[in-house]
């Protein structure tokens, strides 16, 4: 019996959490078979992640698939054809159509880069999070991977991961913190979904 986790992988950009990932499936820490990257950005760094791991890239936006609910179908049709349990969303900054949420039975997971519910909402995204988190005087953040729903940052929270906002803390070094966090946990947060551990 065959209860390896088919994950599809989504991000936008550098897709330093993709290559996180998939090299924990790699080396045998995660139970998963990577079955595509998907990015809105034909151009983003993330594409040369999948092709050093052979993994399928797909560029799927609003210029590849212009006509009403296009992206949202070109995803369902990625999930129908790798028979994907699970999404997995990773600096991915478009919101998921709501077709594809309901199709997966909201089996998506999304990482934010502060200890949700704290720091997430529209517009909060990148360095925005980590200014916000030292204007506040936190001594504390981290990395949440949570659920997706069709609301942003508001699903059930899967796992945490924190680190310390240091006094001399600046927003470029509490990011650098906060992503080494955020390799760490979503593979871990992954395979506890792939054994059984979590459930949704
Ligand atoms: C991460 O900080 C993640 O929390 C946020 O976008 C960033 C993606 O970084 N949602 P990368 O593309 O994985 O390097």
């Amino acid at each position: 019996l065959d209860n390896t986790l088919n994950i599809g992988l989504l991000a936008s950009g550098s897709g330093s959490n993709v290559e996180a990932i998939l090299q924990s499936i790699k080396d045998k820490r995660l139970d998963a078979n990577p079955c595509f990257v998907l990015s809105n950005n034909s151009a983003a760094p993330v594409k040369e992640r999948a092709f050093k791991y052979a993994v399928p890239f797909y560029h799927i936006s609003g210029r590849t698939h212009p006509e009403e609910d296009g992206v949202a179908f070109a995803i369902i049709d990625l999930i129908e054809k790798y028979q994907i349990d699970v999404l997995v969303l990773a600096g991915y900054m478009k919101m998921l159509p709501g077709e594809v949420i309901k199709h997966l039975g909201g089996k998506i997971t999304n990482i934010h880069p502060s200890l949700l519910p704290k720091f997430g909402g529209a517009g909060m995204y990148g360095m925005r999070v980590h200014r916000a988190v030292i204007e506040a005087g936190e001594t504390e953040s981290g990395a949440t991977v949570h659920a997706v729903t069709e609301e942003y940052d508001k699903g059930k929270i899967l796992g945490r991961c924190r680190v310390d906002v240091d006094e001399d803390e600046t927003e470029e070094t509490l990011a650098r913190k906060v992503l080494a966090c955020e390799h760490k946990i979503y593979s871990i947060v992954l395979q506890k979904i792939a054994s059984g551990e979590i459930s949704w």
